[in-house]
């Protein structure tokens, strides 16, 4: 055995472990660097963990130099006497068999001689060792299979040697880098999953709020994640340079998922408000065209009411109800203490004649508040790196190529690709939702054209448009149903 190469490949692996990005990357370079010194044909690695208090394994890697197989990832093994793996997870020892058809009577478990039954394989050397953690405790199991007399050769056309006692221990050190791999990752792991916990919280805490808009932004972030999913794999004009890294997609996911956050500052009745009067001030106006009716100051009362109730309820009003509301409120009432009055009081002639939806300037003012808030609430998580800029990501979903977007008026390249793809699919999420009861959902061919004018007037990213049309809309794999 030659120890200076085993010196030379630990080295070599505590190096990998700090460039490695994933765990399964990470696993199996580990796998195949004791591979390659043991002269192993065939190894696995699995993981340890746990559900609802019980631990098991799951399979990690798997190769094999002489069988062309795709392991089958997240396969469940037992803890215990049920397979080899089990046994060393359960007790922590070392199993070092020789032969494991001759010796199987006499082995602690049974050896699961499935794999070898459908690839006419045949193991005869295992050596199999645990993943511990620092403090003793196991983490995963390492299995090496057939270290041949030429590791160069298949399996079936070399000897096949039992592994040396002192290159056992030399695995058994050298694992206790996977251990490490696999603790990290675990803890990586568990973060994320506080992360996201704490997001869906935040999330549930604006759409319960607004049921209206209930599945907003989990529909935003599938239609943004894969339509940065697609401009990554396109490689022609411009997208042949642009790339997204993993992390740059999940910033992108949480980005989505949490962009309207900052509703949380708005007050409800501007949060939820779907008439440009409130009832009781709708009563009120009501009152007052009552009692110019029963002093005959008035002739068609009724269409009059419509009129009042059709621009109260309407998102956008028609020149023909503008006037009707203008000539309203010229009308004086001598109410019966004597006083005059107008017939529309300020705030109800600002809000019956609110240019956009149903809110009225002020209002409006306070809704576009919302990406800003958005960006304070979400500064003060603990982003993990690659993730922090999150933050700003969804601060930019209403920001316009043309500057005219806010909170704060950015031009062109002052918003990233991946804000544009916010902004494009936010308006089409919008304008294609089935579950706004005050509001008829859009066919995709209307909102394409609506996207595409968005785009024209140089208010929206005219190629994001594009792609998430072609390749986007209409491909329900990864997209799910409007829920
Ligand atoms: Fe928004
Ligand atoms: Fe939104």
């Amino acid at each position: 055995m030659n120890y200076r190469r085993w010196a030379e490949e630990l080295v070599e692996l505590g190096q990998e472990m700090t460039e490695k990005r994933t765990l399964a990357e990470l696993l199996s370079s580990i796998l195949n660097g004791l591979r390659r010194l043991t002269g192993s044909d065939a190894g696995t690695i699995y993981r340890m963990t746990e559900e609802e208090g019980e631990d098991y394994l799951i399979f990690e890697a798997a190769q094999n130099d002489s069988v062309d197989f795709s392991p089958k990832q997240g396969v469940r093994v037992d803890v215990g006497s049920g397979s080899l793996a089990g046994y060393v997870a359960e007790t922590g020892e070392v199993l070092n068999i020789e032969d494991a058809y001759k010796e199987s009577t006499s082995l602690p478990c049974e050896v699961n001689r499935e794999f070898d039954k459908k690839f006419n394989y045949r193991t005869k050397s295992i050596l199999v060792v645990p993943l511990k953690n620092r403090v003793g405790r196991v983490r995963g199991v390492l299995q090496l299979i057939n270290k041949k007399a030429e590791p160069d050769c298949l399996a079936d056309e070399t000897e096949i040697l039992p592994y040396p006692e002192s290159e056992a221990r030399l695995v058994l050190a050298a694992a206790s880098q996977a251990a490490l791999a696999l603790e990290r990752a675990t803890l990586e792991r568990q973060v994320q999953e506080m992360l996201e916990g704490l997001i869906a919280t935040l999330v549930s805490g604006i759409e319960r709020r607004d049921k209206v808009t209930s599945g907003h932004s989990q529909r935003l972030a599938e239609y943004a994640v894969k339509t940065a999913e697609v401009i990554h794999q396109l490689d022609e004009g411009r997208w042949e340079e642009v790339e997204f890294e993993d992390e740059e997609i999940t910033a992108l996911h949480y980005a989505a998922l949490t962009h309207d956050i900052g509703k949380l500052a708005v007050p409800e009745e501007i949060l939820l408000k779907d008439n440009r009067l409130s009832d009781e001030c709708m009563s009120a106006l009501e009152y007052r065209l009552a009692y110019l009716e029963s002093i005959n100051e008035i002739e068609d009362m009724q269409q009059l009411y419509e009129q009042v109730r059709e621009a109260n309820r309407a998102h956008h009003l028609s020149e023909e109800l503008q006037d009707k509301i203008k000539q309203l409120a010229e009308i004086t009432v001598e109410l019966p203490s004597g006083e005059t009055q107008q017939l529309l009081t300020a705030e109800e002639y600002d809000s019956l004649l609110a240019e956009k939806g149903t809110l009225t300037a002020e209002e409006w003012e306070q809704m576009r508040e919302h990406p800003m808030a958005t960006y304070e609430i979400l500064q003060q998580v603990n982003w993990t790196e690659g993730l922090e800029e999150v933050p700003w990501l969804a601060s930019l979903h209403h920001e316009k190529l043309n500057g005219e977007g806010y909170p704060r008026g950015l031009k062109g390249e002052e918003i990233p690709l991946r804000a544009r793809i916010l902004a494009a699919v936010d308006i089409y999420e919008a304008l294609t939702a089935t579950d706004r009861p005050y509001k008829k959902p859009l066919s995709d061919d209307r909102a394409q054209k609506i996207l595409q004018e968005e785009a024209a007037a140089g208010a929206i990213d005219r190629d994001v448009v594009e792609v998430f049309f072609d390749h986007v809309v209409g491909d329900s794999e990864g997209l799910t149903e409007n829920d």
